[in-house]
């Protein structure tokens, strides 16, 4: 296949994966695998940039670096809202919207407020062409290669032309999911770097960086909330939503069409607390009128439309008495003080604890033992100190002293320029810094193991049982059986008692014998490098596919590998020149964890075909006549002899026969190409 087509292939292919799994939530294909393809696209588009397609895939990952954003000019205005915090005057305001109807029936769509930066997306010729601000209304910045980073927004939609034509706007809020969020602070946290403030804020900040690389990393997000076109597509803004979540949008499910304002009442009642548990942060709902003919009687005033409305929940924060503080070892050694709290219920849980970041934190909010506090939990879910409560007198204010030893191991604590934290040096020998590289290891994200939860790496601790993560590879069944200890939640205070039946005993051992089956990219992760995260895990075991050649690598060779840095390439560097790390890694091996990568196709028999008859034409590039016949077999697949309106799929290779590919276009069976068969099986 010459360039050009494959590169035109290859782009169908990865958005087809990439829409079939953020918008219907089905990996087809593994990650590893994606990345593959995606690597050759770009390889292919680089050698032959004219052939590059305009809603390539690799726009996703970025890479691009924008020095000024160029502004353009909104086709239409992007009006705000006129708001309002009282139910009251919800109730005024629909009396206006009745009264300017002249009695005509009317439905409300609700929707939830999304706290984030609403964009402007166009689409031209059914591709996705650009990406804006809001900026002051009329006009923003143009942050198309940052915008093109989210995934859940189709790059092509010329498919669903009847739906939407093929020139249209959508509008939406960008936003930065809490998980993410929570994942980038906790990273940042282990380094020493400032927080974020709120998934907002970062958001925002997100979408204005120039290198869209480091966007792309960010895993921006977007809800669509609004179609705009010259044709009159739809009658109705509810026809709207539907049209846009079938043509692949990400259309929150949160929306409901009501027919009075009681009802409009009850969903913000509905959703004051259920909003909490959405991925992106929320301030409220908006009222919108449904048809699109009532909302242009209703008009405009200067500012905002007079058909929509956004009421706003009011934050919610309480004042509540600082007991004490006290200080956490991490896994890497750096210190948190955490604000012990009167207990107080926010947002639908109990908070008594609250994290203080820094000693700089601590001294920027003028904190003493004995304050009265405020205490927030906006869209961060995490609790959050904000500032002392002046009205509640503390006569008696205890300073808060920041220790100078590890309140764990008593090790001088030290500070590196530049860094906000203080760190525990002694990572060989404190425990709350070995517990915490175990339970790193143990996460689901590493070798998830998760029979080891809550407060049984304690007692194997306790009990002198394992002194790494690797020695829970040698643990016996006798040794655990009969242990147990009294488990205090950190999150509820709730006190249990854990012990080791032998039930538990099983099931941990099975837990632990199962993770050597877990990849090498996730047993590395595990191993918990500094600054080594799951991508540069996933990068790392691709490049080297090895450890041995990972721990042989010198800097220069560490550093060539993409996303890898000065400081990660030394971290790796100096992890491997450790005795104590090389002890562990040779404890690993000798448990038979996984450390190299496994090859591309895997021999494995599945069940990825069950059910399909399938046929194949031409020749393949991974697979003989003989082998492929043997795949589609082996994976719970028909082979049939000939193209008929039963066959499900016809798998198309390099010089397939035209009268079988007429014959399928004819009959309306799907192809497929080699790596979607692939893909199938995998
Ligand atoms: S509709 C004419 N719907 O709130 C305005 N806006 O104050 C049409 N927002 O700039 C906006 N969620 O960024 C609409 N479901 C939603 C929204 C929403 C969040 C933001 C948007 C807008 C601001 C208006």
């Amino acid at each position: 296949m010459d360039a050009q087509a494959r590169i035109k292939e290859l782009t169908d292919l990865l958005n087809y994966y990439n829409d079939r799994y953020y918008q219907d939530a089905v990996s087809e294909i593994s990650d590893f695998e994606f990345d593959q393809l995606l690597k050759e696209l770009e390889k292919l588009e680089n050698e032959n940039p004219v052939f590059r397609q305009p809603d390539s895939p690799t726009q996703r990952v970025g890479g691009g670096i924008t020095r000024n954003f160029a502004t353009v000019k909104h086709k239409f205005p992007m009006l705000s809202l006129s708001n309002t915090y009282s139910e009251e005057e919800l109730r005024e305001w629909d009396a206006r919207v009745r009264k300017g109807l002249n009695g005509e029936p009317y439905e409300y769509i609700c929707e939830i407020k999304f706290d984030g930066i609403s964009l402007s997306v166009d689409y031209e010729d059914g591709i996705l062409a650009r990406g804006v601000t809001r900026g002051d209304g009329v006009q923003g910045d143009d942050i198309s290669p940052n915008v093109k980073t989210i995934r859940s927004l189709p790059l092509n939609v010329r498919k669903f032309e009847a739906v939407l034509g093929r020139n249209f706007e959508v509008r939406g809020e960008g936003f930065m999911s809490n998980e993410v969020f929570r994942e980038i602070n906790t990273a940042k946290l282990e380094r020493g770097e400032a927080l974020l403030a709120n998934p907002r804020n970062a958001a925002a900040g997100t979408f204005k960086l120039q290198d869209s690389a480091v966007v792309a990393s960010r895993r921006l997000d977007c809800f669509i909330y609004q179609f705009i076109s010259d044709n009159e597509k739809f009658a109705t803004h509810e026809e709207s939503l539907i049209g846009l979540k079938s043509a692949g949008f990400n259309v929150s499910d949160s929306w409901e069409k009501v027919t009075d304002i009681d009802a409009v009442i009850s969903y913000i009642h509905a959703w004051e607390h259920k909003r909490h548990h959405l991925s992106c942060a929320t301030d409220g709902i908006v009222v919108k009128v449904n048809r699109y003919d009532q909302r242009e009687d209703l008009g405009f005033t200067a500012k905002s439309p007079r058909w929509a409305i956004a009421y706003k929940y009011k934050a919610e924060s309480k004042s509540t008495r600082l007991r004490g503080v006290t200080f956490q070892v991490g896994r890497t050694g750096a210190v948190t003080p955490v604000a012990e709290l009167e207990p107080v219920e926010l947002s639908m849980t109990t908070v008594r604890r609250a994290t203080l970041h820094n000693a700089d934190e601590i001294e920027r909010l003028g904190l003493a033992i004995g304050d009265h506090v405020f205490v927030e939990k906006a869209g961060e879910i995490i609790p959050k100190v904000t500032g002392v409560d002046l009205s509640q007198p503390n006569p008696d204010r205890q300073l808060i002293r920041f220790p100078a030893e590890c309140p764990a191991c008593g090790s001088a604590l030290y500070r590196t320029e530049g860094e906000a934290a203080w760190y525990c040096p002694n990572t060989e020998g404190c425990l709350p810094q070995i517990k915490g590289t175990i339970e790193h290891f143990i996460q689901r994200k590493a070798m998830d193991i998760d029979s080891l939860g809550e407060g049984k790496i304690d007692i194997l601790l306790e009990n002198g049982l394992i002194g790494d993560a690797a020695d829970l590879y040698s643990l016996q069944f006798e040794q655990l059986l009969g242990l147990e200890k009294v488990h205090t939640d950190e999150e509820t205070g709730k006190e249990r008692k854990v012990s080791f039946k032998e039930k538990t005993v099983q099931n941990i051992l099975e837990g632990i014998e199962k993770s050597k089956g877990e990849p090498f990219a996730k047993v590395l992760f595990g191993m918990g490098i500094r600054f080594v995260g799951e991508t540069t895990a996933q990068k790392l075991a691709q490049y080297f596919k090895h450890i041995d050649q990972l721990a042989a690598a010198g800097y220069e060779a560490l550093i060539a590998v993409p996303d890898v840095g000065e400081k990660v390439a030394q971290s790796i560097h100096e992890y491997f020149r450790s005795e104590k790390n090389q002890g562990f890694l040779e404890k690993l091996k000798a448990a038979g964890v996984k450390l190299e990568a496994d090859n591309i196709i895997t021999e494995k028999e599945g069940h990825g075909l069950e059910g399909l008859t399938l046929l194949y034409t031409g020749t393949f590039e991974h697979f003989s006549r003989e082998e492929i016949e043997k795949k589609i077999e082996a994976n719970g697949g028909r082979l049939v002899s000939g193209v008929s309106k039963k066959l499900d799929y016809l798998i198309v290779g390099e010089g397939a026969g035209p009268s079988k590919l007429k014959k399928a276009a004819d009959l309306g069976v799907k192809t497929i190409s080699e790596h979607e068969f692939i893909a199938m099986i995998s």
